[in-house]
């Protein structure tokens, strides 16, 4: 038996967006076996998943087998311990999509390259970023070329923490990507490119002072805006409570708040703002995970 700890995600980190990510201090759990029966996955809660063969594991596990050209009967797979929120922004996929390649990798004692290991996660998620930071951790820059993916790692200087903000309604990823145009101005492409590239320079040299410029975006959050209730109030009150720059986690629901190391009052005064608004806003401070998807 195999179990595998993955770490949630946060896509997009403002300009970045389907290119950037990072890996976060939040963690599922997968244990994955091979049966000579059929496949019984256990969700979170105890039930068996009807509908196995559309779980994202699965398929994960599947494609794995056929990249080695490996037969199987059954699995019996364990999702039931699960800490990332569902449609959240948190990479809830990724972490499923991860997890199932980096077990079925491991169960089958074989040594799958990042590389290939990627391919097979972009062709089941469609964009990397989020399998490429829930896989190796930390923030990572990630590109498509045809078949390719490549990918570059930040190495962030200042010790940063987030907070993170996870409201009681979900936003598909469907739906929120359906809210984009299909083309943008000169002027939107050009302010996301000068985000995005400094954001990655400014988080390489510690330059925290000019975060506070750096994680806006003209080309995903103006238009997913009105899917987040209050999001232009969190963002304000935020600001004012000291945080470096706000920006949507993924497509949402999901908000964090980027934070310097020292500091320890947002989280308690950010809380007292959310209770004071409706959709059961819950708030947490995490760091950066630095390992990706790993066995234990
Ligand atoms: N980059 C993706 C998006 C992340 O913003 O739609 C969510 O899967």
């Amino acid at each position: 038996m195999i179990r595998v700890k993955i770490p949630a995600t946060s896509a997009n980190m403002g300009a970045g967006f389907d290119t950037l990510g990072m890996a976060l201090k939040l963690y599922n759990e997968i244990t994955i076996e091979e049966t000579e029966g059929e496949t019984e996955i256990k969700l979170l809660g105890g039930e068996l998943d009807r509908n196995y063969r559309n779980n994202l594991t699965y398929i994960s596990i599947i494609k794995v087998y056929e990249f080695f050209n490996k037969e199987f009967k059954g699995f019996k797979i364990d999702m039931s311990k699960t800490n990332i929120p569902l449609s959240r922004g948190l990479g809830s996929s990724a972490a499923c999509i991860v997890g199932g390649i980096v077990g079925a990798n491991a169960l089958l004692n074989e040594k799958m390259t990042i590389k290939d290991m990627l391919k097979i996660a972009v062709d089941i998620e469609g964009h990397p970023d989020n399998v490429a930071p829930a896989l190796l951790g930390g923030v990572i820059i990630s590109i498509m070329d045809m078949e390719n993916i490549i990918y570059s790692r930040i190495n962030v200087k200042s010790q940063l923490k987030y907070a993170v903000m996870v409201p009681d309604f979900k936003v598909s990823t469907e739906l929120s990507r359906k809210v984009l145009p299909n083309e943008y101005s000169r002027e939107d492409a050009l302010f996301n490119i000068s985000r995005c590239s400094m954001l990655v320079s400014a988080l390489n040299n510690g330059e925290n002072e000019k975060l506070r410029y750096l994680f806006e975006d003209k080309i995903h959050q103006p238009y997913r805006k009105k899917l987040i209730n209050n999001i232009d109030s969190i963002f304000l009150k935020a600001k004012e409570y000291g945080s470096l720059g706000e920006f949507i986690s993924g497509s949402g629901s999901t908000l964090i708040a980027v934070l310097e190391e020292a500091d320890e009052n947002f989280i308690l005064k950010m809380k007292t703002y959310l209770d004071s608004l409706k959709d059961g806003w819950r708030i947490f401070e995490v760091e950066n995970d630095n390992n990706g998807a790993v066995i234990i």
